[in-house]
């Protein structure tokens, strides 16, 4: 049986529902993200015929070349997607050789790109999987003789009881009427293999439960205090300190720091770190644009890599990239296991634990504390009791803002309906403006810029006028001139909603919504408890917007295409 649906998850569920009584101990599924053809249900995975049925993740690079050497045999494709491609050459393949795992075995080896594939074949009770440079995780749960295969470990959470992360080019063999050996790993000659790492961890079904809270996302928002506290304690001894102290043992001549999205926002703190209290001379690129800028690289450098998921595509190119050329890799990642992690040189675990809302919370925040203790123990300070009181006040000053959530919840329900949102902040609070206008544009659907204050009245004041809000970000690191900014755009009419350092009257009269921050003393982490209320800003919009919130349309969690 194949049951498919265009849209949200719900759409299928429906639809399952209404099927009579569908029994298998043999099921794959797929939620596509479009690179190739329409959104609709003929396109959607799996892709099947008599033999075979698939799902891929991923691209095939060079699907048009091979899909003009199938169509000279006849082979009636019934989607417009790369993925069909795939399973066409595996028919072909099977027909040719009669041989399910040498059909698998060749048809991979023909696909470029980056990709995981999940295959059954039909009359045989066994199912196939097997990537290249793509999220693939296989789990057990042995007691219930149950094999499991997903893109992302915790979707295993309450099933599985033991997860396999297999290598590139391993074919992972589920059967689950083989008492002996319910799933297998074999290599490219179809030899047994140990290509893979293992994880036994205790994962509960808690945490994929949103509690008292509407959304992920809110949850996520509110677990920051406690991560704040959490992180602090883990970096401050045993193998998480040694972990900080092996990268720190050598400082790079040059250090690159890499990522996507709200990743990269934390880098380009990480990198304000770096460069003041380090004197590192570092820069920060845009995945996707760092690997195809020829980058000037050379050993003594390093490149530092800053993931969630520890599976965006461009990242891991970049991590490939600067290991070829002799670069130490490190990571700052939250997916213990992820394929950065494995591939990096040495990796810092965020620990935020699962993040499900799609816009990113509490992993930047933890992003931007394990950089700051990066920072730190290149000066050997990590435990000392000035970093241990920065990030007890961190901790306070994010719980008196969610203790203000229905001050923010009010302000968000005066400013949603405005055309356009621009977000302005100098020094560390620039890379908070972009991070603000980033989760915004995600969740509310909303036009949200993130701006260098000073660059206003280089092009972007024309915009304001009445129908156009700044969130201005204010505090005391460059006051003077970040409040200029605000007055020359609060003169061009724009909407006013500021946020600074606790009372201040010379902000209050420029603003029409004020936020005094009380940051409780913090002194180098401001932007992490600044962030905090835009993103409750963010989601106080989005929810009067009636968007879905934690699954935003068109994006994905982890992007594992370039
Ligand atoms: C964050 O809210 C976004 N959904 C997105 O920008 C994300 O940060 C980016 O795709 C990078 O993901 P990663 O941290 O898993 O590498």
């Amino acid at each position: 049986r194949v049951v498919k649906k265009e849209g949200k998850l719900e759409n299928l569920k429906g639809l399952l529902q209404s099927e009579a009584k569908l029994f298998s101990s043999l099921v794959i599924g797929h939620t596509r993200w479009a690179t190739h053809g329409a959104v609709n249900d003929t396109n959607a995975h799996p892709h099947e015929n008599e033999t075979f049925a698939i799902v891929h993740n991923g691209i095939i690079e060079n699907a048009s070349k091979l899909k003009e050497e199938i169509v000279k045999s006849d082979y009636q494709f019934k989607s417009e997607t790369d993925s069909e491609v795939f399973l066409a050459y595996l028919t072909l393949e099977f027909e040719k050789l009669n041989d399910v795992t040498k059909a698998i075995i060749n048809t991979f080896k023909k696909v470029e790109g980056n990709s995981a594939f999940v295959i059954i074949h039909k009359t045989n009770h066994q199912i196939f999987a097997i990537k290249k440079s793509a999220p693939l995780v296989c789990g057990v749960n042995e007691k219930a003789g149950e094999v499991f295969v997903s893109s992302d470990p915790y979707a295993l959470i309450g099933f599985a009881t033991k997860i396999y992360f297999p290598d590139d080019n391993i074919l992972c063999v589920g059967d689950n009427r083989n008492a002996t050996q319910i799933l297998g790993f074999y290599d490219m000659e179809e030899n047994p293999s140990h290509a893979y790492k293992v994880q036994e961890k205790e994962m509960t079904m808690d945490v994929v439960s949103k509690g008292k809270f509407d959304h992920f996302m809110l949850k996520e928002i509110f677990e920051q205090p406690e991560l704040v506290n959490r992180i602090i304690s883990i970096y401050a001894q045993g193998q998480a300190k040694q972990d900080l102290q092996k990268i720190a043992d050598t400082k790079p001549s040059l250090m690159h720091i890499i990522a996507c999205g709200t990743a990269l926002h934390a880098g380009l703190l990480i990198k304000s770190f770096l460069e003041n209290i380090n004197a590192i001379p570092t820069q920060s690129d845009y995945a996707s644009e760092f690997r195809y800028r020829n980058p000037l690289l050379s050993k003594g450098q390093a490149g530092l890599f800053i993931s969630q998921s520890g599976e965006t595509a461009d990242t891991l190119a970049c991590q490939e990239l600067c290991k070829e050329r002799g670069l130490k890799t490190y990571s700052i990642v939250n997916v213990d296991g992820s394929t950065l992690f494995r591939n990096c040189d040495e990796n810092l675990l965020i620990h935020a634990g699962t993040e499900i809302g799609v816009a990113s919370t509490k992993a930047f925040t933890q992003m931007v504390l394990v950089g700051y203790l990066l920072s730190q123990a290149y000066e050997g300070k990590v435990d000392t009791p000035e970093i241990q009181q920065e990030f007890k006040n961190v901790a306070t000053a994010i719980s008196k803002i969610l203790e203000r959530e229905e001050e923010i919840k009010s302000i968000a329900k005066e400013i949603y309906n405005y055309k356009g949102f621009i977000f302005t902040g100098r020094g560390q609070q620039f890379p908070v403006a972009l991070e603000g206008a980033l989760k915004l544009k995600e969740i509310a659907y909303v036009h949200a810029e993130g701006y260098a204050a000073g660059e206003l009245k280089h092009g972007p004041i024309a915009l304001f006028d009445e129908t156009m809000v700044n969130i201005a970000i204010v505090t005391n690191e460059l006051y003077e001139k970040t409040l200029s900014n605000a007055q020359e755009v609060k003169a061009r009419n724009g909407v006013m909603v500021v946020l600074g350092d606790g009372e201040n009257k010379e902000l209050q009269e420029i603003s029409k919504y004020y936020f005094g921050i009380d940051y409780c003393g913090v002194k180098d982490l401001k932007p992490v408890v600044s962030n905090v209320v835009l993103q409750l800003l963010s989601y106080y919009v989005a929810k009067q917007k009636g968007t879905d919130i934690d699954k935003p349309r068109n994006l994905a969690k982890s992007v594992t295409v370039e």
